[in-house]
């Protein structure tokens, strides 16, 4: 039997496997992260950061079903100083994604130059899809005005990989004008997608919503989102630069979820909802279940049907 290869590159960037943790997902605190030093994952994303720890929004603000997620979590993070003295004391075995996601403009300016400080950061997962926040200024994912513009600004002193994760689009147009910006950068991979955002589940025996903060309403992920995810990543994958890689995330839960990603033109992969479900071994689960995928249909590597999605 032939040698499978489940490694991946982001733009150079190479993975053990093309499979890691979302941020957000048990990987805020030290053992969190400890746990994920250790476990098959290709790469560790850290919990999105801001410059002050924050305790996050009031409970219950997470909750699960059998086909998906909702969260309304509020940032809660340990503070960018955390994760670099983490990563400092650690022997690193794999890439880390430093995701950072700043309250404003100017702190995520702050943000990734402090990043750029440190030698144990990979790459920086810049978030501009926190669905969660309240606050003066507007999803820049959404802000078609001022991203340009903010992206440049980040160019101007940024030397580090660095990455965009995007919120899901429902128009194609929306995604065309995001990679002619994008495009004009050297970005490394954009991360498609973050949860649906504003998203209602309720409990009709309780006549109640489910989680407490925002009256409910929160970012939707799990299966019923893969639709969604594998759209935006294949109309991403037509339109932005061949270099710049996709990973892709949103509703994976076996091993022909990742395939499928990968079809529409994912790189590499992230477990969110999954992940939280199933703890640190899913990675593991995974992995065999795609490699039992690729023997079956004989392909020896991503690369081999990465964006080869067929038309009828
Ligand atoms: C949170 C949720 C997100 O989807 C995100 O991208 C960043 C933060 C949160 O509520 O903590």
């Amino acid at each position: 039997m032939k040698k499978i290869d489940t490694t991946a590159s982001i733009n150079g960037i190479k993975l053990p496997l093309c499979i890691m943790n979302a941020s957000g997902v048990l990987c805020t605190t030290e053992q969190e992260l400890s746990n994920l030093l250790n476990s098959f994952s290709g790469g560790i994303v850290t919990k999105s950061c801001t410059y002050k720890p924050r305790k996050g929004n009031v409970i219950p603000r997470y909750f699960e079903w059998n086909i998906g997620s909702i969260n309304s979590m509020g940032l809660p993070n340990l503070g960018i100083n955390f994760y670099l003295s983490f990563l400092e004391k650690k022997k690193i075995n794999k890439p880390i994604f430093l995701s950072i996601s700043g309250l404003s403009k100017e702190e995520n300016y702050f943000l990734v130059k402090k990043a750029n400080e440190s030698s144990k950061i990979t790459a920086i997962e810049l978030n501009l899809s926190c669905p969660n926040i309240v606050e003066k200024e507007k999803m820049l994912g959404y802000d078609f005005y001022q991203i340009s513009n903010f992206i440049e600004n980040i160019f101007k002193f940024n030397k580090k990989p660095l990455g965009i994760k995007l919120p899901p689009y429902f128009r194609e147009e929306h995604i065309k004008n995001m990679a002619l910006v994008l495009n004009q950068f050297p970005i490394f991979f954009v991360t498609c997608i973050n949860s649906l955002p504003n998203g209602l589940f309720i409990d009709p025996m309780k006549e109640s919503v489910v989680i407490r903060p925002k009256k409910g309403f929160g970012g939707i992920g799990g299966s019923i989102i893969k639709p969604f995810a594998l759209a935006n990543i294949h109309k991403f994958y037509t339109y932005l630069r061949k270099d710049i890689s996709i990973i892709g995330c949103g509703g994976i839960s076996s091993g022909k979820d990742i395939f499928e990603h990968i079809l529409c033109g994912a790189s590499a992969v992230q477990i969110g909802t999954q992940f939280m479900k199933e703890g640190i071994s899913v990675f593991e689960r995974l992995k065999k279940e795609l490699i039992f995928i690729l023997e079956k249909k004989n392909y020896s590597s991503i690369n081999s049907f990465k964006g080869k999605l067929k038309n009828f």
